[in-house]
């Protein structure tokens, strides 16, 4: 059997998805089962709830598990989270864990410099000592980030962000679905890494273009400083640990200027990158304001 941790969230829930696309039967760990209604709709998906943090509530979802795509979110508790969760499951006998990771795709980007990111260095650390065969998958931003700029954009028309003429190469969450999917079924992949990112580095004037095109409105870019950004997402509602975090995130990712496209994983498993233009259209009515994204649609 194979279990999805994170399986309420972005990735993980996309990857459910793809499982049930294909008609393979997987386990879902959720931890809040109110949120679980649209994935326990799916055909052949086994909701099983559970905190990754307490390894006393994970013992049925763990048992007869062979593989495991261990996905937690990048909050303060990451470290702690997926360590322990480790430790579970190496008890419980898992045989391969591919790591959720991530690699962002702007030139120069030190890992070990921000909490979340060194984070997950430190887990890599810890999993590959622990012994348990691992693989890791390494996606950049996701497409989906921009969903979280939808107030600005649907209301005054603005993608505001404090990057200048920096480029991302954000990737579709369903791409990286389709390689997790892979990765989880079949054969050969113990011990490597998988980076990926998606088609193209792009400004965030080709960001907002695309969007814009999408939505038939003006969308233009403006850049901000990243004190404008951190005090706009804290007025957001964000905690103010996040939106700390974020801004020094997005103030390294404009000092170093520019990304690079890595297809490489996408190739390897036959999946067609999808580019923000078609991101964009598919999600059309979100970028307008008009549907809330929601994490599982139907
Ligand atoms: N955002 C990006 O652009 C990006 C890019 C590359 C990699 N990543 C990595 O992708 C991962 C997912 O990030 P995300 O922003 O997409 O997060 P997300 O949508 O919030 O997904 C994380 C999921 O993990 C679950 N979770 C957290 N702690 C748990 C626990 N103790 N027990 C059980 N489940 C737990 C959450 O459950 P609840 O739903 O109950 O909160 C949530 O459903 C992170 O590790 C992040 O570093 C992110």
């Amino acid at each position: 059997m194979i279990l999805i941790t994170g399986a309420n969230g972005r990735p993980g829930s996309a990857t459910v998805r793809e499982f049930a696309r294909r008609g393979t039967p997987v386990r879902a760990l959720v931890r809040d089962p109110k949120k679980a209604k649209d994935l326990r709709a799916l055909p052949g998906v086994d909701v099983v709830h559970g905190d990754m943090l307490w390894p006393e509530t994970l013992e049925s979802a763990l048992a007869g598990v062979d593989r495991v795509l261990m996905i937690s979110g990048a909050g303060p508790e990451l470290l702690e989270t997926q360590c322990t969760f480790i430790d579970a499951a190496i008890k419980a006998g898992v045989g391969h864990i591919v790591k959720f990771s991530g690699k962002d795709s702007v030139d120069g980007f030190d890992n070990e410099k921000f909490r979340s990111t060194r984070s997950h260095e430190q887990i890599l650390r810890y999993l590959v000592a622990s012994g348990m065969p691992w693989t890791l998958l390494r996606p950049s931003q996701f497409m989906h980030v921009y969903f979280e700029e939808v107030p600005d954009i649907a209301g005054s028309g603005e993608l505001r962000l404090p990057l200048g003429d920096t480029t991302m190469a954000p990737i579709d969450i369903d791409d990286i679905a389709k390689i997790s999917y892979a990765v989880l079924t079949t054969p050969g992949h113990e011990g490597k890494t998988y980076p990926m990112t998606g088609p193209e580095a792009l400004t965030m004037t080709d960001i907002a273009g695309h969007i814009s095109e999408a939505i038939g409105k003006p969308v233009r870019y403006r850049d901000v400083t990243s004190e404008e950004k951190r005090r706009a997402w804290l007025a957001a509602g964000y905690p103010p640990p996040r939106a700390g975090a974020f801004a020094q995130l997005f103030q390294e990712r404009s000092r170093l200027g520019r990304s690079s496209v890595d297809l490489t994983t996408h190739e390897r498993f036959g999946v067609e990158p999808t580019t923000f233009a078609q991101f964009a259209r598919r999600y059309a009515d979100v970028f307008r304001g008009a549907t809330d994204y929601a994490v599982t649609p139907a």
